[in-house]
């Protein structure tokens, strides 16, 4: 009997959040190998925001994912069968692909996984491949925070946020964390050092922020948008940076998205406002790793990775960013680490 392979498929677009029916989960059965090809199991799916944005419409940086075709995402996986010269049978692949437990692939979008000495293969794939690198660029190389600047976090607690506002720490800046809960508040200030943390749910954003930034801010990290970048920009300093990394806040509007309102700022305060998107930058990763596996091994980074069980689940899982039901980065076991 030939093998049988589970893929989400991309069923309906959504307005608004993501919905049951949004992805549906089908079998088939797996394609014999051509020359060039190899079999990919997966064995953890990493689940970001920007999984929504694929799903849009909208104009972004990469082709809207089109309905009926196989749901996108990042994976780590063993590589089980091969005729390809570049990812031979028992190596660890990673790389952009599809929501699926076996895939068939000409490598394509993937890349040979490279072990770093002293960290799982979960902390590696879910930590440092993605939040990493985004954390790193988007405060240290857009950002330009330096020792003695004020840096202020939204979803600080998230998988990017909790290490933006460390390596913050690690140069010598104080850092100011937005969450949404006590618990993940308490996180970032008794566990992995922040100043201060501000809990949105329970008090207002820019009360909190002029209590605890009272000399002005100097980074604003965004990665939630709307209110929050509001009190950021109220509240920042001459020749300030604003990063913008994400706006997860706005993914799920149905309609134009207002604001900034408090935009004049930054003429007033001589501000510089840059995104960035992390593919672009990853001609650089294995530099940024180096450095972030340091830290981690040393102690100055901790993490924490949010495991949902089976690729059946990943639906249900993926809304979790969107409400903040995720504790740490967001990932799917679909299959066993290799021995
Ligand atoms: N530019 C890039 O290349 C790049 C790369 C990776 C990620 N990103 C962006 O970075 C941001 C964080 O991504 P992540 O993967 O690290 O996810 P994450 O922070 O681990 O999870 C998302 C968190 O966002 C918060 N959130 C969700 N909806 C919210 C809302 N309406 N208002 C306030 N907070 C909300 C929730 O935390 P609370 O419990 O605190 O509300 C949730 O846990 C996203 O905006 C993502 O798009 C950008």
């Amino acid at each position: 009997m030939s093998q049988v392979a589970r893929h989400w498929y991309f069923n309906k677009r959504p307005t608004g959040e993501i919905e049951h029916d949004t992805l549906v989960l089908r079998s088939e059965p797996v394609p014999e190998l051509q020359d060039g090809e190899f079999l990919f199991r997966s064995i953890y799916m990493s689940l970001d925001a920007t999984n929504r944005v694929w799903m849009s419409d909208w104009d972004t940086y990469m082709e809207p994912l089109p309905v009926g075709a196989r749901m996108l995402g990042f994976l780590i996986g063993e590589v089980v069968k091969s005729r390809h010269p570049d990812f031979p049978v028992g190596s660890l692949a990673t790389g952009l692909s599809t929501w699926s437990d076996y895939i068939v692939t000409d490598g394509e979008g993937f890349s040979p996984f490279v072990s770093l000495q002293g960290v799982s293969l979960a902390d590696a794939f879910g930590t440092l491949a993605v939040a990493g690198p985004t954390a790193y660029v988007g405060l240290l190389e857009i950002g330009k925070a330096k020792p003695g600047d004020t840096v202020v976090v939204t979803a600080a607690a998230g998988a990017v946020g909790a290490l933006v506002g460390q390596i913050a720490k690690i140069h010598g800046c104080r850092v100011i964390g937005i969450a949404g809960s006590r618990e993940k508040c308490q996180w970032l200030t008794e566990d992995l050092g922040f100043d201060a943390a501000i809990n949105y749910r329970e008090e207002d954003v820019l009360e909190g922020l002029r209590r605890e930034a009272p000399d002005g801010i100097d980074v604003h990290f965004e990665n939630v948008g709307g209110e929050f970048l509001d009190a950021g920009l109220t509240l920042m300093n001459n020749y300030g940076r604003v990063v913008i990394c994400g706006l997860i806040s706005t993914y799920n509007a149905t309609g134009p998205v207002p604001g900034p309102y408090m935009f004049r700022n930054v003429i007033m305060k001589r501000l510089v406002i840059e995104g960035f998107v992390i593919l672009d930058y990853a001609a650089h990763f294995a530099t940024y790793h180096e450095k972030l596996a340091e830290w981690m091994r040393s102690g100055q980074l901790k993490y924490r990775i949010h495991m949902e069980e089976g690729l059946d689940g990943a639906l249900d899982a993926l809304r979790l960013l969107y409400t903040g039901g995720n504790n740490g980065k967001l990932m799917v076991r679909i299959g066993a680490v290799p021995n």
